[in-house]
């Protein structure tokens, strides 16, 4: 449901979480009760040892949405245990150097440190990382990879060029460092066409190993199935299977085979397109909403995802303007903790996420104003 705000409620520009009504929940219902129907042996067992890289079906069907082949995908319990699994993987060989987006996803970045990662942040420009701020980095210290959420990023909203992402792809060649590109807001597209993945960039195509896609159906199907992949290069996913079977021993036979079925009857599909005319009206409201309260402050205009996000000019620090925001009836999550070691949002400002996919239209902006008036003092 939408939430729907009085001037008296509270506002919540916290979480970035599907709303209930983006999940197919009978659809999925009805797949959950086929699946455990044909198979129900397979379904309540632990799926097959050895290097096993997923439900067969469902790995077909990710290589085809994407255009890959089945070989190259691995499937896990949701894209964050895929990052986990990538971590542990590609910082075995000891260098822990590991470069991202900032601001970027800060559940990432703890994977990443829990694993050993010595994480630095890259500013982000209007079109993505800032490739010379990363080229200078790279020059006295090559990474292990770079992490990089290219479409509709959380939390800034920022997609990354075409033209940049040839650069990106040319700089890891260069360096010698994998790109993992984390897409799970890419299809929640809401005007304009999408850039080719990073993986399909000309210089990516010829040097797949080099770049690391990882997906997810949190957001285009349901969070609770707990369903994310990487696509990479065979023996890698192989490796990852290694990891994967030496961690937790089996996913879930059931959460995949319902996965995989719903991505066969097209479910997926046609819930992409109803999530895309759920949230458009959402996503265009509080754009307008936004120029006219935020301006410059604003970082971005996505055409698409989750976020919008600012850099607001403000006279307090952030926990004395959170605390302020919550007697104002607005609850915020603090910005800071989007920036990585070595990042910090311009002097003066405050970074805020400001998700607008689960909020009413009217509250979206009502929670803007609120926002602004605090920063203001009034
Ligand atoms: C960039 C990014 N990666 C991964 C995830 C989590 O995906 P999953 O639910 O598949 O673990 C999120 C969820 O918010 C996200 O924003």
């Amino acid at each position: 449901m939408v939430t729907t705000a009085t001037h008296q409620s509270v506002i919540h520009f916290s979480r970035g979480v599907p709303p209930l009504e983006a999940i197919p929940t009978r659809e999925l219902a009805d797949h959950a009760i086929a699946a455990v129907r044909e198979v129900p042996g397979a379904m309540f067992q632990y799926a097959p040892l050895g290097q096993y890289q997923g439900d067969p079906a469902l790995r077909e069907e990710i290589a085809s949405f994407h255009g890959f082949e089945a070989n190259q995908i691995f499937v896990s319990n949701g894209a964050l245990q895929v990052l986990d699994l990538l971590a542990s993987h590609l910082l075995r060989n000891g260098n822990h150097n590991v470069y991202v987006e900032a601001p970027t996803y800060d559940r990432a970045v703890q994977i990443f440190q829990r694993h050993g990662g010595q994480v630095r942040g890259i500013p982000m420009e209007e079109d993505g990382i800032d490739l010379n701020a990363l080229a200078k980095y790279c020059l006295t210290c090559s990474p292990a990879f770079v992490y990089t959420i290219p479409d509709f990023q959380n939390p800034s909203g920022i997609t990354m060029s075409e033209a940049k992402r040839q650069a990106f792809v040319s700089l890891a060649s260069r360096f010698h460092f994998t790109i993992i590109e984390d897409i799970p807001y890419r299809e929640l597209r809401y005007r304009g066409v999408s850039p080719p993945l990073i993986a399909k960039t000309p210089a990516g195509v010829s040097d797949i190993a080099r770049v690391i896609t990882v997906g997810s159906l949190t957001k285009i199907l349901s969070p609770g199935l707990r369903v994310g992949y990487a696509v990479s290069d065979p023996e890698t996913s192989r490796q990852l299977a290694t990891l994967a079977e030496g961690t937790y021993l089996s996913p879930s036979p059931l959460c995949q085979a319902i996965a995989a079925r719903c991505m066969k009857a097209s479910v997926v599909h046609a819930n992409i397109e109803r999530v895309r005319q759920l949230l458009k009206p959402r996503h265009d409201h509080a754009v307008t909403a936004a120029r006219r309260l935020l301006g410059n402050a604003l970082l971005s205009v996505p055409d698409g995802g989750y976020f919008l996000s600012a850099h607001l000019r403000v006279h307090t620090d952030e926990a004395t303007f959170v605390a302020a925001a919550k007697k104002e009836g607005l609850v915020l999550t603090r910005g800071s903790a989007f920036y990585p070691p070595s990042s910090a949002p311009p002097a003066g400002t405050l970074f805020l996420r400001l998700p607008f996919q689960a909020l009413d239209p009217e509250d979206f902006a009502l929670g803007l104003e609120r926002l602004v008036a605090i920063a203001d003092g009034k």
